[in-house]
This record gives C-alpha cells, sequence and structure tokens, in this order.
C-alpha cells in the first residue's frame, strides 16, 4: 500500500501531466488549479462553485457548525450551554475577543457599551423622514449607514483603537436606532436609552415604555430576549457575513459594511425568514389546511419557511432553544394561537418522506417570530430583532478578516460563456 500524505494528486489528461496539491485543514487551495494548463498562455483551470456551496472562504476561528450533528459552537464554547449560562453582551465579547472575560473585563466591556447607546440628535429627524409605514428594516440598514456619515475616523480601518470604537458604538447604538424605527412607526415618542437597565432590557425599555419613568421589563422577557440575541450572535460564513467581510474586505467603514450585512440578512430566504413564517401560519389558518398547505410545498408552489438549511442537515440547535423558551415566554404573555398550527405543521414535516429525505428540519427562524407575535412585536420588525443579535457575529467577522494576513479585496472570477467579440452595428443597420 502507497504510504499516505495530505495531498491530492491530479492528473490533467489534456497533457498528461500530474500534479501534487497540499490538503491543509480539509481542503485544497483554489490556486493551486492554475497551474494546469494546456499551453503558456493558457490563463490556467479555476474551480466553479455558484453559491459557494464547496467553497471556504476564509480560515476563522469565531464558530463551528456541524451540519449532520445540529452542532453550534461560539470560540468552542457549546450554544446549549452559552444560552444557559451567558448573557449576550458576554458572548459579543467572546465571539469579537476569543475568551469569556473576566469579571472586571466584562464590567468594563459593558460600561463602554451602555455609555455609547445614545445616537447624534440628527438621527431622530434622519428617521423622521421615512413614512410611517416603512419597514424598520430598511429604516435600520439607513439609519447604520448614516452613523457612518458621524465618525469619518471609522474610515481608518487599520487602526485597532479605532476598530475597537466602532464595534461598541455599533453594538451600542443598533439597539437604539432599532427601537427608535418602531416607535416612528408606532407614531410614539422616542424612549431614550437607560444606562441603569441590561442590555435587552434597556431595548425593550425602548421599544414598550409608555411613560413609566422606573419601567422594567418582566424578568423572564428580559432573559428571554438576552437568550434570542445570543442565539442569533453568529453563525459562521451565512449569506449577511459573507457581506460584511465582502463589504469591509474594500476597506469601507464597518457601519456601511454593516449595513450591507443587514440588507443581505433583510431577505426571505435568510434573516428575513422569520417573517415569512409568521405570514405563512396566518396564511394557513387553521391545523385542518396544514395537509393542502403541505402538498403546495411538495409541488413546490410554496416554501415551507423557516425550515431547511445550507448546513444543517438536522434539527438546528437554536430551534430546539427557542422552542423552550417560547413555552416561558407564554406563561406571561398567553400561548400565541398560531403555536399548536406551528407544532403540527413541524410534527408532520419530521414524519414526512418529502421533507425527511431532503433533511429539512426547523431552523432558527421557524419559532422565534412566535415569541415576537406574543410579546406584540410587528411582522415586519422581526428580521430588525434578528439583526441586533447578529450585529455582534458581523463584527467578530470583520475584525478577523481585516487581521488575517491571507485576507485581501473580495474579488471572485467568473466562467464567460457569453458572445465572442464581434463589431458595433449602427442603429438603422439592425
Ligand atoms: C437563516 O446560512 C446560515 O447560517 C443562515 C442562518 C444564520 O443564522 O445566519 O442560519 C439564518 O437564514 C436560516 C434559513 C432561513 N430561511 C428559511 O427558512 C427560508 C426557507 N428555507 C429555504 O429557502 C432553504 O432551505 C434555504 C435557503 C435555507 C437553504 O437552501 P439551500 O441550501 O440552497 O437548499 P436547496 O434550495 O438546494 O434545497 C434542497 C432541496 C430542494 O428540493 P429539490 O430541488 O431537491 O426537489 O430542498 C428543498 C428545495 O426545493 N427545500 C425546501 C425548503 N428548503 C429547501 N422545500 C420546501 N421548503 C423549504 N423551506
Amino acid at each position: 500500500m502507497a504510504e499516505r500524505s495530505d495531498s491530492l494528486t491530479v492528473t490533467d489528461n489534456r497533457t498528461g501531466k500530474t500534479f501534487e496539491l497540499p490538503i491543509k485543514d480539509g481542503a485544497v487551495t483554489g490556486m493551486e488549479f492554475r497551474q494546469m494548463k494546456t499551453s503558456e498562455d493558457d490563463f490556467g483551470l479555476m474551480v466553479y462553485d455558484p453559491a459557494f456551496k464547496n467553497t471556504a472562504a476564509c480560515r476563522s476561528e469565531i464558530t463551528y457548525i456541524d451540519g449532520e450533528k445540529g452542532v453550534l459552537e461560539h470560540r468552542g464554547y457549546p450554544i446549549e450551554q452559552l444560552a444557559e449560562e451567558s448573557s449576550f453582551l458576554e458572548v459579543a465579547q467572546l465571539l469579537i475577543n476569543g475568551e469569556l472575560p473576566s469579571k472586571e473585563e466584562h464590567a468594563a466591556f459593558t460600561q463602554e457599551v451602555t455609555t455609547h447607546t445614545f445616537v447624534h440628535e440628527n438621527m431622530k429627524k434622519f428617521i423622521e423622514g421615512f413614512r410611517y409605514d416603512a419597514n424598520p428594516m430598511s429604516m435600520l440598514i439607513s439609519s447604520v449607514a448614516a452613523l457612518s456619515s458621524f465618525y469619518p475616523e471609522a474610515g481608518d480601518v487599520s487602526d485597532p483603537a479605532s476598530r475597537r470604537a466602532q464595534m461598541i458604538r455599533l453594538l451600542a447604538k443598533v439597539p437604539t436606532l432599532a427601537a427608535f424605527a418602531y416607535r416612528h412607526t408606532q407614531g410614539l415618542p422616542y424612549v431614550y436609552p437607560r444606562n441603569d437597565l441590561s442590555y435587552p432590557a434597556n431595548f425593550l425599555s425602548m421599544v414598550f415604555n409608555i411613560n413609566e419613568p422606573d419601567y422594567k421589563p418582566h424578568p423572564v422577557l428580559e432573559r428571554a430576549f438576552d437568550v434570542l440575541f445570543i442565539l442569533h450572535a453568529d453563525h459562521e460564513q451565512n449569506c449577511s457575513t459573507t457581506a460584511m467581510r465582502g463589504v469591509g474586505s474594500s476597506h469601507a467603514d464597518p457601519y456601511t459594511a454593516l449595513s450591507a450585512a443587514a440588507s443581505a440578512l433583510y431577505g426571505p430566504l435568510h434573516g428575513g425568514a422569520n417573517r415569512m413564517v409568521l405570514y405563512m401560519l396566518e396564511r394557513i389558518g387553521t391545523k385542518d389546511n396544514i395537509p393542502n398547505f403541505v402538498e403546495k410545498v411538495k409541488k413546490k408552489e410554496e416554501l415551507l419557511m423557516g425550515f431547511g438549511h445550507r448546513v444543517y442537515r438536522n434539527y438546528d440547535p437554536r430551534a430546539r432553544i427557542i422552542k423552550k423558551l417560547a413555552h416561558q415566554v407564554f406563561e406571561i404573555t398567553g400561548v400565541n394561537p398560531l403555536l399548536e398550527i406551528a407544532v403540527e405543521l413541524e410534527r408532520i414535516a419530521l414524519e414526512d418522506e418529502y421533507f425527511v429525505e431532503r433533511k429539512l428540519y426547523p431552523n432558527v427562524d421557524f419559532y422565534s417570530g412566535l415569541i415576537y407575535q406574543a410579546m406584540k412585536f410587528p411582522i415586519d420588525f422581526y428580521p430588525v430583532l434578528f439583526a441586533i443579535g447578529r450585529t455582534a457575529g458581523w463584527l467578530a467577522q470583520w475584525r478577523e478578516m481585516l487581521e488575517d494576513k491571507e485576507q485581501k479585496i473580495a474579488r471572485p472570477r467568473q466562467l464567460y460563456v457569453g458572445n465572442s467579440t464581434r463589431d458595433y452595428v449602427p442603429m438603422d443597420k439592425r
């Protein structure tokens, strides 16, 4: 038996040449294929992978997912333990800095975030420029980008101190902008951030407080939001993180890059799915209508929103935690009547061969919307809630990309399959 080595032996049958490609971290470097040419002026081979289904764009130490086993870990810590034991700000610190903070480090970080929650007063006028019925996600995306104009020094992404300052500002201000967008759509006055409340409690106060000077959310709802922010914090190289890394790789400032990431998240196939789940459940209306809806899904006339995942071929561990959390919230808010349709839909989907063979399980978006609706958030606000939690992950990934010596401006290649060279035809000759 030939001695085994961490390499790929490739023979280019067009030339008969053989190449040894090293395998590292379970991958072969794409540039290795460029040496495979049929002539000196041949560009060399590329690797074609639409939607990057099997392409690693970076090395990362932040999040590990095992899609087959339904495993999710942040810096090695299982999501189940973080959801049970940690807080969102502590997880944000873990994602960005790589280690769980000491008591003093966490107190200092919390103090910094807490004292940066205000936004420039002009941002209120900016938000007031939207109609009352503007989608809050488009308001968040625009106002995060607008923040860039208040911090011109953020453009110096090579300065670690400036990077850190902007990360603190974004973690602190995104909830404020989100809450202001909500209050604008409701025709309510803005509620300013309060330094005496926790991160989740301050967010709920800015959203729901109606003139109560010492407003405090129910502790179960405060903890539920801390856990929901943790569960949405990061998920390795998903579509919106890819946007954050891509825009950030041109050295655009982090406000602009995060606005692009939030734009990608807005899509109904990504973070916009949580609102689509509720629209879907409302359209189904009753448990009796489920079989008919499932038939439409099989005919590809409908998508089962909140199901399926590019990586998970098992139950999304976050969905399992959110499903449990929903019952705790419903003890306070009353059960969401759509829950029984969701539970029955999940039962059918987990038994039905069509979904089983495609390994379609509930993902993070399937149950989260039921909690948000029970807490009286408007359906169109749900992707905004996703974006608040994911801000921590986007920032951690952005920092890692900038500090990664192997990275440079993202610029994929293409396979040109268009027209070959041809002469221009004057209009009267066409
Ligand atoms: C998030 O990447 C991340 O990590 C994302 C995320 C994060 O934390 O950042 O986890 C958050 O975005 C979760 C996903 C939320 N989106 C939805 O719930 C929308 C519904 N889901 C689908 O659109 C879909 O499952 C995707 C987009 C999530 C994944 O799509 P893929 O990997 O491209 O899978 P696919 O489209 O190739 O589907 C494979 C098969 C197809 O059937 P066949 O062509 O083989 O017959 O499964 C079918 C699809 O038609 N399928 C579905 C389905 N998802 C896939 N059929 C019905 N309903 C679905 N939801």
